[in-house]
């Protein structure tokens, strides 16, 4: 149904093919969705031959109509010398739709803006996210490959915005890491603001998953370990990703991961961009951590460290860890749901990789590793088929105390889920009350016989 895709989702093949995430999702059904914001040129400026032949082109080549349609139509508009322009002959026609073709402009004043970008020579469209279009381009002065990411005019107003937008991209530039897609530069061309990158040829971990449902467990190690790496750089000068998920993961023909997006100041808070996201398949907030949706303020490396495992999660069952019918209801399950194990989900899952994933997806940031370091360490062991040393251990009495206290009489349903048996707690805090007594009694004894 290619006349209900949008621009750059006209290739993915997530919308109409691949099963979907969380089963009861609603399916990016583009004819449901919000028409696009009107461009800020009124329609009637934008008429004109120059623009229809444009328009027409477009619309011929996304088969909303034939080439002979448009032709008639063109004759019908010429004999008739009225003043009426393409688009309202076409909709009178009935061979589009006011939406469709809002669509089309909305899209063609974008491509029409990112051809004046100057230094750069724009290629074609790559994709879209919900808050930015991403294009390939070539840089004239180097004679290379890159992709620039163009932000939408609306930012252009938000002054603190911007020039966290200009600090974050300066102070990106300066990563030299494979597995992080190098920033090259910030600017701005009339008044739309942009952010130059490494050009990745190859496809995002989100397009793998949508080809294959799910990834061998080895390749899916290799990938998280590369972003554990790519992330453990990023910390240590004190970068935070926050928005750690499939499509930031882009995967280059010679199977280097390449985390996408560091150091893209982001205008909303994490909660408003992941609700933004709403109503495209894989885009509801599968991957936010429970710190970011509560909104609190000091976001950690741990915050990456959920999205990462959550990320792993999906690659490796194919489901993503949490869904729901709406953003909220999916944020809440991050924030309340006990996980169902993922090697119960895909049985033949190693238990060491499983108890990798439970460890980055803790709810409390304090159950998760301390840092990338220790994910790394723990992926080398998992990788050799090993037993990992941070995941999967018995909680220690603090985590144990914290578990017990947290078993309020709101939310005993639950602690008793997780893992679908007894509670983990309370159980560990028994062994561990019986070893103190046995001690206690072993010291008793050994005083008493001295
Ligand atoms: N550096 C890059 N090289 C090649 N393609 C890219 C690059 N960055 C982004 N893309 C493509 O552009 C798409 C849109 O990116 P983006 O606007 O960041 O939204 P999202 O990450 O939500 O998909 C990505 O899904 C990816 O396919
Ligand atoms: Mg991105």
């Amino acid at each position: 149904m290619p006349l209900l895709l949008r621009m750059g989702e006209e290739q993915a093949p997530m919308s109409t093919t691949t099963p979907d995430p969380a089963e009861g999702e609603p399916k990016a059904a583009a004819a449901d969705e919000p028409a696009p914001r009107s461009p800020d040129t009124s329609d009637r400026s934008r008429s004109g031959t120059g623009y229809d032949t444009m328009l027409g082109r477009v619309l011929v080549e996304r088969g909303f109509v034939s080439a002979e349609e448009l032709q008639e139509c063109l004759a019908a508009l010429a004999a008739s010398g009225s003043p009426g322009t393409l688009p309202e002959k076409l909709m009178q026609e009935q061979l589009v739709t006011e939406r469709q073709l809002q669509r089309v402009r909305s899209d063609l004043d974008t491509d029409r803006a990112s051809q004046h970008i100057p230094g750069y020579r724009i290629i074609k469209k790559l994709g879209a996210g919900a808050m930015a279009t991403v294009y390939l381009a070539k840089q004239v002065s180097l004679d290379r490959l890159v992709a620039i990411k163009l932000l939408p005019r609306k930012f252009s107003t938000d002054a603190k915005f911007i020039e966290r937008f200009y600090k974050e991209g300066r102070a990106a530039a300066r990563f030299n890491d494979q597995n992080i897609v190098g920033a090259y530069d910030v600017g701005q061309a009339g008044d739309q603001h942009y952010f130059v990158m490494e050009y990745v040829d190859g496809e995002t971990v989100h397009d793998r998953i949508a080809k294959s449902g799910r990834l061998e467990e080895g390749d899916a190690i290799e990938i998280v370990r590369q972003v554990a790496s790519a992330l453990q750089h990023a910390h240590e000068q004190g970068f935070i990703h926050r928005d750690i998920k499939p499509k930031n993961i882009m995967m280059s023909k010679a199977g280097v991961a390449k985390l996408a997006d560091l150091g893209l100041a982001r205008a909303l808070t994490d909660r408003e961009a992941a609700e933004a996201e709403a109503g495209k398949a894989y885009g509801t907030p599968y991957y936010i951590s429970p710190e970011q949706i509560r909104g609190l303020r000091e976001i950690g490396p741990a915050a990456d460290l959920y999205g990462l495992g959550a990320t792993f999660y999906h690659m490796v069952t194919g489901r993503v860890p949490f869904s729901g019918k709406t953003p909220n209801e999916v944020m809440n399950r991050h924030l309340k749901a006990p996980l169902t194990p993922p090697d119960h989900v895909n049985p033949k899952l190693s238990p060491g990789t499983a108890q990798v994933i439970e460890m980055l997806m803790a709810k409390d940031p304090s159950d998760r590793y301390r840092d990338a370091g220790q994910l790394l360490e723990d992926l080398a062991l998992v990788a050799r088929g090993e037993s990992p040393s941070h995941a999967g251990h018995p909680a220690d009495l603090a985590a144990v105390a914290a578990t017990i206290a947290a078993t309020t009489p709101a939310e005993p349903t639950e602690i008793r889920q997780h893992s679908g048996g007894a509670p983990v707690g309370l159980i560990a805090f028994l062994v561990v009350s019986l070893l103190l007594n046995v001690i206690l009694l072993v010291v008793t004894l050994v005083m008493a016989s001295g």
